[in-house]
């Protein structure tokens, strides 16, 4: 649907020092998915998603969106293909002098569409986000998540194959967050629409998007299915992301409980895991296997579990006592289990 292969984009700077905001990225699209892409401000995601629809042209690098490289058509085609894909951001983009109907129909308007005909395309998208009892209110009578279906009602009206959201969630509290996000996958299910979001927050990808790619610094660091990225992250951009990084999250109560289990123990008995793995993905109770095995106790600190698009992700912190050669077995056991350990030693 949407493929982006090996895209360059430099800019030129006052100094006239060449930066490069995209380092030869590649990525491919499916048609009907939410993808995401996820980095720290500054990795490139907007500059990026603006190539989809060449509001952003590539220094380099093919964009295809359906089959077609949208760099080598002409102003008319592109006009064509732009208008398939519908765009939404993080400050809304609401003309402030329009109403909520006049908002949403505008693109119609633009494209000289008769007013019967606006109507009967819009009503019910004004229905669908759920802004019926607001359309002759003004963006300034809204509240941040008012405004944003009013984005999203307009990014639709043009009958779109493709949704880019840059953002769009990232002005709104945690609610309504979660709520834009509910609306956006309705969207998915029922128009089969297919979502490109970006964000800088792991839980906008946790929520709704079943693929995503990392960023770092205009190049790709990391990419796969969700709940892979979550269980197994590789690179140090992801786990940052996640906030997995172990000396940043961890509770002083769990300090607590280690430092009390030293004195007990002696220092190198004393042991603290972090583990994650994917519920369907580990068939054999580890914990205890391992526990028998090796005539030792796990002690669970705290653990989570999270819906992934139906699938289960697990994470458990567990404090060890045993020696650190019956110890270091213990991990390699667990380890070949399907099950990402981490050792915490900065504790
Ligand atoms: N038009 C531009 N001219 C020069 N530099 C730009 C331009 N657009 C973006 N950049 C730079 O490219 C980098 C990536 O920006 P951007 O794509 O907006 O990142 P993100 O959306 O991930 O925060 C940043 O360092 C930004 O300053
Ligand atoms: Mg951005």
């Amino acid at each position: 649907m949407i493929k982006l292969e090996h895209i360059t984009q430099t800019y030129v700077g006052p100094d006239g020092k060449v930066f490069e905001a995209l380092k030869d990225v590649s990525i491919e699209i499916k048609p009907g998915e939410i993808f995401g892409i996820i980095g720290r401000s500054g990795a490139g995601k907007s500059t990026l998603v603006r190539c989809i629809n060449l509001l952003n042209r590539p220094t380099k690098g093919a964009v295809i969106v359906d089959g077609r490289d949208l760099t080598k058509l002409g102003d008319a085609e592109l006009r064509d293909v732009r208008r398939s894909i519908g765009m939404i951001f993080q400050h809304f983009n609401l003309l402030s002098s329009r109403t909520v109907y006049d908002n949403i129909a505008l693109p119609l308007e633009l494209i000289g569409t008769p007013k019967e005909q606006i109507r009967s395309k819009i009503e019910p998208l004004i229905e669908l986000v759920g802004l019926t009892e607001h359309v002759n209110k003004y963006p300034s009578q809204l509240s941040g998540g008012q405004k944003q279906r009013v984005g999203i009602a307009r990014a639709l009206a043009n009958d779109p194959k493709v949704l880019l959201s840059d953002e769009a969630t990232s002005a709104l509290d945690p609610e309504t967050t979660v709520a834009t996000l509910q609306l956006l996958q309705r969207i998915n299910e029922k128009l089969g629409v297919t979502i490109v979001m970006i964000t800088h927050e792991m839980n906008v990808v946790k929520q709704i998007c079943s693929r995503v790619v990392v960023m770092n610094k205009g190049e790709i660091v990391e990419q796969g299915d969700v709940i892979d990225i979550f269980a197994r992250p590789q690179s140090e951009t992801t786990r940052a992301l996640i906030g997995q990084v172990m000396d940043r999250d961890l509770p002083q109560s769990i300090v607590n409980t280690v430092n009390a289990a030293r004195e007990k123990h002696g220092r190198d008995n004393v042991h603290l895991l972090h583990l994650s793995f994917i519920g369907e993905e580990v068939a054999e109770p580890v914990i205890s296997l391992a526990s028998r095995e090796f005539n030792i106790d796990f002690s669970i600190l705290r653990g989570t579990v999270d819906d992934l698009q139906g699938r289960t992700l697990g994470t458990l912190t567990l404090l060890v006592v045993a020696p650190t050669s019956v110890y270091k077995q213990a991990v390699d056991f667990i380890r070949n289990r399907g099950v990402l350990l981490e050792e915490i030693t900065n504790v």
